[in-house]
């Protein structure tokens, strides 16, 4: 029996980075990103240049994306885009981008979530990568958000626990602006820490009513206290301790979240266990999952580092999966900028 071919184009426009995909079936055949530079001066991102540079970078990216993958616009079957979560002037763009093109050329339209895209970014077929069965755990871990998921299938996601306050990869990001490090700081923080000690400073862990539910703010004020207390002794405590820091902080985090990760696991049963989403990128977090392979017989799924940050290969995958359930949105689909991992 042949299978079905499907050619899909994918659009991710949610933050600060222009991305275009296509996908043939699951395999991904281009996958094109264009970064913003423009933000790093502002220690952050600024949502009306992000919308800007959007407008500029989405048909060259496109453009070549089909290129790369050797695929003709007439060739495609739908075009899927990010719906959300996400800024609101960058996600117009995307949206509105992927609507009129749908209807030139006459093709359905697929409306993806980005923190669902993050997690069946596991499905993406590629060689040597192992793909999870149902149900296993995901901590889903970004600039944005932080959550521990259990997947039940491609569209049944249950939260078991999340954030109260700031997101994983604010943690990181502020702690690199208190050190006096550009944004975005998480891949810096991550630099340094491997030439430093982890155990030379301690923070305490912040504990949260529903234990699988996490909390950073107070991380942060508690970094910004010792780094105050430290500068009065020595102001060059930063310069010459940058990687201790480094080092300490992260290994705070990634104590916190595998923790909460061993608890999940526990109390569900559940030994198959995910990370997804930019922070999953970090070389600690992947090396202490890696461990738990050996020390707790966990099966672990690691994704390759292009679908870690933010990427439309990922809104591909989920446009795949929503193509095969004929689940398709109309031109009046909304781009919204909050967006429940189940919606
Ligand atoms: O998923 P993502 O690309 O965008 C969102 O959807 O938010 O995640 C971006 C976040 C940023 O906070 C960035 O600092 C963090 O991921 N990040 C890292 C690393 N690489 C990216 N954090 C720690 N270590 C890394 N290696
Ligand atoms: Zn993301």
């Amino acid at each position: 029996m042949h299978k079905k071919i499907i050619n899909i184009l994918a659009i991710e426009s949610s933050c600060d980075d222009t991305g275009a995909a296509v996908l043939q079936n699951n395999k991904v055949l281009s996958n094109k990103i264009a970064n913003q530079s423009v933000h790093a001066a502002y220690g952050g991102v600024v949502p009306e240049l992000a919308s800007r540079a959007h407008q500029q970078n989405i048909v060259p990216v496109v453009q070549q994306a089909l290129k790369d993958a050797g695929i003709d616009k007439k060739d495609l079957h739908a075009i899927a885009f990010t719906k959300g979560p996400g800024l609101l002037g960058s996600l117009l763009v995307g949206s509105s981008f992927a609507k009129s093109m749908a209807l030139a050329l006459k093709i359905p339209l697929i409306a993806v979530n980005h923190m669902q895209a993050h997690v069946l970014a596991h499905f993406i077929n590629e060689e040597n990568q192992k793909r999870p069965g149902f149900p296993f755990l995901c901590l889903t871990i970004s600039g944005g958000h932080t959550q521990i998921l259990k997947i039940n299938h491609y569209n049944d996601f249950e939260t078991l626990g999340e954030t109260i306050d700031d997101a994983v990869g604010e943690a990181f990001d502020k702690t690199a602006k208190l050190l006096g490090l550009p944004y975005p700081g998480g891949p810096l923080i991550d630099k340094y820490a491997k030439h430093g000690n982890k155990n030379a400073f301690e923070f305490t862990e912040p504990k949260t009513s529903n234990p699988l539910d996490f909390s950073f703010s107070g991380l942060k004020t508690a970094i910004l206290y010792f780094l105050r207390k430290e500068k009065k002794k020595n102001e060059n405590f930063i310069l010459e301790n940058i990687n201790d820091i480094c080092a300490s902080v992260q290994h705070t985090i990634v104590n916190i979240l595998m923790n909460k990760l061993k608890l999940a696991s526990e109390k569900t049963g559940i030994t198959d266990v995910a990370i997804a989403g930019g922070v999953s990128a970090n070389s600690e977090i992947r090396k202490t999952l890696k461990a738990f392979e050996t020390s707790l017989k966990w099966t672990t799924y690691i994704p390759k580092f292009e679908y870690t940050t933010d990427n439309a290969a990922m809104i591909g995958i989920v446009g795949y999966y929503k193509y095969l359930s004929n689940d398709f949105d109309e031109e009046s689909a909304l781009a919204t900028s909050r967006l429940k991992i189940n919606e």
